[in-house]
């Protein structure tokens, strides 16, 4: 049989061997089947028992303190409110005199957060005190209500964030357990009373013997809660918000959706085999931070914990109240729009970020300041990578890279999964498959390319295996709550987890990166985190137990969700340590937490291969992005079962436009190297490639702007089109910085799709292909075949590209730049050249250039905005394309300084589109013009 048909039919035997199959529920809690869950959502609301006490009030230039008093039970509460640069306020609210300490969340924010002053108390009376935030833009004030305690926030006037309106702040003191000990916990299971969000469930949760406030059962897992009863809750409303977006990880839609008449969306890191699509499970990550965002301004909040949580989201008639109130003080008629939301963790204390915006962007660079940016990564990691589960040996390895070139198919990275170690140990190599790795990745790196290799958390308990003896030697594992060494089943079978909470931990962890220590390394291979939330086969839905103990004397319960995040932190340092801090790591991570983007680019996990979770790409990715992970991405292709082809072209086609684009697949799914296809299959697969290649500038300009401002490469379009209110829904498209509306086809055999154009009559976009133009705002249908990759250029931007094909983005370094001036109605546009080495941090003393384009009256403007920070390079400028020139010009000339050079070019009348060609400077030209007479 011919070597296609062949393939053809291993696929569709696969198929039929390995059938769709969804995910098992009963594997994973609903709210219900969670205790502290339940008691908190069975809430009353308005009932809050919480006051503040009023002469504990004491507002100083630095902050607001006051104690807060639990009227049921007497139990006291400290209650701080500070300010951060940027307008944010930080309210901590913890237990006075707690049995034992309760967990703050450490190590995820940023290290150098910024506190400011100029909290002044306006006004007190019996009800409530009124503090303004002088240093706010704009204004901002703080009403603190006492009976019940209440806070809410107003900027600019508007009332933007109530604290406990609804009357469902609770926390769970800690207290001594009484004897005989209270009733077991036998959860009921999933049913429609226990989705209600207010149903009269019995057993508040400031009584104490409420079933599973002590101990609780879980299929076969039993949870010995020492502590007792410890969890969290509280309720924020949204006032002027007509969405809330975040709280990642879910593959769900990118607008959280009510929660009235299901469960509430969950963060709780999980390895979820075959996730569903439309979900609000727990998936691999966990982000508490929210945006909310409304016509006039937007929001954010983060509810810093790392236990798990639950975040009930509501519209709708209820919020008709609070919003009432607000219209009747500002004399509107209109009932402003608002959302509800309700946190509820397992543990910890109240410890919440408000992030007071006004604009979404805004909102991005406090997070940023907050939980630090992503840095800038290293050059060829914005290329393509191919990988799959697994590559089997050197051989194999050396034949799909051999036959990448053959067909002349770019790629940057090849990757390795778990079967190349030996036996699971990780930073080892199978001895027979793998026998010479050095060579094997220098074979790649003569191309221009690099590896990847897994390196996962869990220690295969094997005492010939130096990490484990080393664990074992050094007391570096999780422990069980008897005190013994924690077991759990994963890829090698019976392992350890190293504790990444020991800071020991962590410094052993790095050094195994060091190419003295992790045998056959090179600098060009790296790291892919992969089972770190952690998976654990036999355990409580499938991940660690929550009475196990981490350095420190803390539960799991308290940490789970900031595991993963410590793994990659720990991997970070070791490609800093292994380098002397002179290479850009690049680490690909499944589990995550706040702050992660400062180590890794993270990816949406097991995916399967068809088109609902295609869809999912983007509302999953949009969300991490505005919850700090830009650097995202999805396995193209789908990683479970077999895409047929039209499907694997149009995932190609939308990775191609997301910020981490890499093929992977399960390792029992057939093979699907590009090479694999036919002439027209694979065409379209490299055209997708060879697309993103030539935007690498403007990816790599997009990413440097990124390490400063804290806003994504990839938005939600609402992010640049804030006052367009259609755009609040729109999970399909997505903005690509602030120059491109990227629309990818997501349906299968589609003629058609409808594009949305958003934004107001002054827009004008053009196809990036035909350079069509439209200048009208909203929906339009536009034919579609297998080759279409919907982008359009919004009027009014400059973007950079280099347009020749290579085999590596690695090799594009040096290439020519096209100049795409797409011009707004004004006949105007402006944007910008980031150029550095490309790995290495001289970067950051200086060494870079930043080129500001603007084009108006017929001349664009160059300009070299760092010229003496010494970065040379030999990229030059090849050709400028202007869209939408009305009329062909008579001349084109480059002039630097005094000298004028006269230029070819050439009109497109159809297109209305000019190009000039072999301007020839080089990039980093101080200034220069090129002018079109
Ligand atoms: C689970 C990961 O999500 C998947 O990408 C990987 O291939 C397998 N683990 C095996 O390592």
């Amino acid at each position: 049989m011919e070597e296609k048909a062949m393939f053809r039919a291993v696929i569709i035997l696969l198929s039929v061997v390995f059938p769709a199959m969804t995910v098992d529920h009963s594997k994973f809690k609903t709210c219900d089947q969670s205790s502290f869950c339940r008691r908190n959502r069975g809430m009353q609301k308005g009932m809050s028992g919480y006051e503040v006490i009023q002469d504990s009030l004491e507002v100083t230039d630095d902050a607001v303190r006051a104690m807060l008093i639990n009227t049921k039970n007497q139990v006291e509460f400290i209650l701080e409110i500070t300010a951060l640069d940027k307008n944010s306020l930080h309210l901590v609210i913890n237990e006075k005199n707690p049995l034992h300490p309760r967990y703050v969340v450490r190590d995820a924010l940023f290290e150098d957060l910024k506190t400011i002053k100029g909290f002044h108390l306006e006004s007190k009376n019996t009800e409530k005190a009124v503090v303004e935030m002088g240093n706010f833009h704009p204004a901002s004030k703080i009403e603190l209500k006492f009976k019940p305690f209440t806070l809410d926030l107003y900027s600019g006037g508007d009332l933007v964030i109530s604290t406990n309106s609804r009357g469902l702040f609770n926390i769970e003191h800690l207290r001594e357990k009484k004897n005989p000990a209270p009733a077991v916990d036998d959860a009921p299971a999933d049913s429609e009373e226990s989705n209600k969000m207010d149903s009269d469930h019995p057993g508040q949760p400031d009584e104490d013997d409420v079933p599973g406030m002590w101990e609780e059962h879980f299929q076969s897992h039993f949870d010995s809660k020492v502590r007792g009863p410890e969890s969290i809750s509280c309720d924020f409303s949204f006032i002027g918000a007509e969405e809330v977006y975040g709280i990642p990880e879910h593959a769900d839609n990118f607008a959280l959706k009510e929660t009235k008449s299901s469960d509430p969306y969950r963060l709780y890191n999980l390895d979820v085999f075959e996730y569903e699509s439309w979900s609000k499970m727990a998936l691999y990550g966990s982000i508490p931070f929210v945006v909310a965002v409304g016509e006039k301004r937007s929001v954010g909040l983060l509810w810093l914990n790392g236990a798990e949580t639950w975040i009930d989201v509501q519209k709708g008639p209820e919020t008709a109240v609070m919003s009432s109130i607000v219209n009747l003080m500002s004399g509107s008629n209109r009932r402003s729009p608002q959302v509800d939301t309700h946190w509820i963790s397992e543990s910890g204390v109240i410890d919440v970020y408000f992030l007071l915006g006004p604009g979404p962007k805004d909102v991005m660079s406090q997070y940023g300041a907050l939980s630090g940016n992503t840095p800038l990564p290293p050059h060829f990691a914005l290329g393509f990578h191919h990988s799959r589960w697994n590559y089997n040996d050197e051989n194999d390895v050396k034949s799909v890279d051999s036959r990448m070139d053959e067909v002349n198919f770019p790629y940057d990275f090849l990757w390795l999964d778990i079967e190349h170690t030996d036996g699971k140990k990780y930073f080892t190599w199978d001895a027979v498959k793998f026998p010479h790795p050095k060579d094997m990745i220098e074979n790649l790196v003569s191309k221009g390319r690099k590896m990847v290799t897994i390196i996962d958390p869990h220690i295969k308990k094997d005492n010939g295996y130096f990490v484990h003896a080393d664990a074992q030697a050094n007391d570096l594992y999780v422990k069980n709550k008897d005190g013994n060494e924690y077991d759990g089943w994963c890829w090698p079978g019976s392992s350890g987890y190293l504790d990444f909470f020991n800071p020991k931990v962590q410094e052993y962890w790095s050094q195994q990166f060091t190419l003295d220590k992790y045998q056959g390394s090179t600098l060009d291979l790296y790291t892919w985190n992969d089972m770190n939330e952690p998976s654990v086969f036999n355990g409580p839905e499938i991940t660690m137990t929550k009475d196990a103990k981490h350095f420190g004397g803390w539960e799991h319960r308290d940490v789970h969700n900031i595991y993963g995040f410590l793994h990659v932190k720990s991997s970070f340092d070791g490609h800093l340590l292994r380098s002397g801090g002179k290479r850009r790591p690049f680490i690909l991570t499944r589990a995550f937490f706040v702050g992660s983007q400062r180590y890794a680019a993270v990816w949406t996990g097991d995916n399967t291969a068809n088109w609902d979770q295609l869809k999912l790409t983007i509302p999953m990715c949009l969300s991490l992005s505005i919850s700090g992970i830009g650097f995202c991405g999805a396995d193209v292709g789908g990683f479970f079962q077999n895409p047929d082809e039209e499907l694997l072209i149009r995932w190609y086609q939308a990775g191609a436009f997301q910020p981490f684009f890499r093929v992977h697949s399960h390792i029992e799914t057939a093979r699907r190297e590009p090479y694999l296809y036919g002439d027209e299959t694979r065409g379209l697969l490299k055209k997708a490639v060879m697309q993103r290649y030539t935007f690498m500038p403007y990816w790599y300009t997009l990413f440097a702007e990124y390490e400063h401002t804290g806003v994504p490469p990839m938005r939600p379009l609402w992010m640049e089109f804030t006052a367009d209110g259609n755009t609040l829904k729109m999970d399909d498209q997505f903005m690509l910085g602030s120059a491109l509306l990227i629309a990818p086809v997501l349906d299968s055999r589609a003629s058609t799709i409808d594009i949305y154009f958003p934004g107001t009559d002054a827009e004008v976009w053009y196809d990036i292909d035909t350079f069509k133009k439209f200048a009208k705002p909203g929906f339009e249908l536009l034919g579609v075949t297998m080759a279409s990759i919907p982008v359009y250029q919004r009027g009014g931007t400059i973007v950079p590209r280099k347009m020749r094909a290579r085999r590596a983005t690695s090799l594009m370094l040096n290439d020519p730049i096209t100049l795409f001036v797409a011009l707004d109605k004004g006949m105007r546009a402006n944007g910008t050249l980031y150029m550095d080495e490309g790995d290495g941090y001289e970067y950051r003393n200086g060494k870079y250039a930043l080129i500001e384009f603007s084009y108006q009256n017929g001349v664009l403007n160059g300009r070299n905005a760092n010229p003496s920070g010494g970065f040379e390079s030999k990229t030059w400028l090849e050709r400028v394309v202007i869209l939408g020139m009305k009329a062909a010009p008579k001349s084109a000339s480059i002039v630097v300084g005094k000298i004028e050079e006269a230029l070819h070019f050439s009109y497109d009348i159809a297109s209305e589109s000019l190009t000039v060609r072999k301007p020839g400077i080089l990039m980093t030209t101080s200034n220069w013009n090129l002018i079109i007479g």
